[in-house]
């Protein structure tokens, strides 16, 4: 098995990584892929303190291999951030201005920290900041995207930037040969996010992952069409939940479970639909990556860790 710079800073297996997905990447999904030997995440989004010390308490419970939790920076609480630094092995950022302050908060308690980023010099500033690691996420990625690159040459200039760190590659890699792709072209890991969206262990409703399978490559758009309680922020989805929303006669789509609570969902929310969502999933956000073509059925977490590293 390939030994790379993020297999060893990390302690995992395998030179893969499991995007952190908000409320998509749950414990189950998080632990099945570090038992297979990836680096799993759990999403934290914006979650409060105790549910993310409760999350990870539950993950770390369950596996002794490395969990990493992924926070977004527009809804971060830094007492969530202490929390997780004290259990995850890997907190990672994404969306904003590397932090140092959130960085320093990350590590006090020897977790490596680690920052997504769209472009070389977001990468600087996330090693000036002390990050352990850095994603270079390439404008082909599903979710929020931060950058304007493709991945390959985003990923040779964050290379060239930060040349001391460990760079995961992200962004349209689905299948075991665009793996060994980013991997050949100097990346010490991928990071799949869209595959991992039609996990069984994933929250994601059924209609939602049958959208995936039935979309190909050219079945996405980046927009900033779902921006009501994250505005301006570019986005990739599938084509056909713009074209749904559009179309769509009202100002509720359906609703969706926030944690405990459910939660009626505006017309170009945010939110994706999970497994209780109800209403009119079609035209809620469908986040998706030009990687999409390689979804092509619901398969188990551990299924999918090795279709994507078959062969290193
Ligand atoms: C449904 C979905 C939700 C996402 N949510 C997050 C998130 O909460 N935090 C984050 O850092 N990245 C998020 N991303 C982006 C991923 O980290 C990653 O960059 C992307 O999935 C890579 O492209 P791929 O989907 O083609 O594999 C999300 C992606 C998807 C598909």
């Amino acid at each position: 098995m390939l030994t790379t710079r993020f297999t060893e800073l990390v302690g995992c297996r395998l030179p893969l990584q499991q995007a952190g997905m908000g409320g998509i990447t749950t414990v189950d999904l998080g632990v099945a892929v570090s038992e297979a030997g990836g680096l799993g995440m759990v999403g934290a989004g914006g979650l409060p303190a105790d549910d993310v010390r409760s999350r990870l308490d539950e993950a770390i419970s369950r596996t002794s291999a490395p969990v990493g939790v992924n926070f977004l920076m527009p809804f971060v609480d830094a007492a969530a951030v202490e929390e997780a630094g004290r259990r995850a092995r890997v907190v990672e950022f994404f969306y904003g201005a590397p932090d140092s302050a959130l960085v320093d908060t990350a590590k006090a308690n020897s977790a490596l920290a680690c920052w997504q980023v769209g472009s070389a010099d977001e990468a600087r500033q996330a090693q000036d900041a002390g990050c352990d690691l850095i994603v270079a996420q390439g404008v082909e990625a599903g979710g929020h995207v931060r950058g304007t690159t493709g991945l390959l040459p985003l990923l040779d200039a964050v290379l060239a930037a930060t040349p001391d760190l460990p760079v995961v590659a992200a962004g349209g890699i689905g299948t075991a040969r665009a793996v060994k792709a980013v991997l050949a072209a100097g990346a010490d890991a991928a990071r799949v996010g869209t595959r991992f969206v039609a996990a069984e262990e994933a929250d994601t409703h059924p209609d939602y992952a049958q959208a995936l399978v039935e979309a190909g490559p050219d079945d996405t758009v980046l927009t900033t069409a779902f921006s009501v309680m994250w505005p301006d922020a570019p986005h990739r989805v599938l084509r056909s939940c713009v074209e749904a929303a559009e179309a769509f006669d009202g100002d509720i789509v359906g609703e969706v479970e926030m944690g405990e609570a459910r939660m009626a969902l505006p017309r170009f929310a945010v939110p994706c639909p999970g497994r209780g969502a109800t209403g009119s999933i079609n035209a809620m956000a469908l986040y998706a990556g030009q990687s999409v073509g390689a979804v092509t059925k619901t398969q188990p977490a551990a299924e999918i860790v090795r279709e994507l590293t078959a062969d290193l």
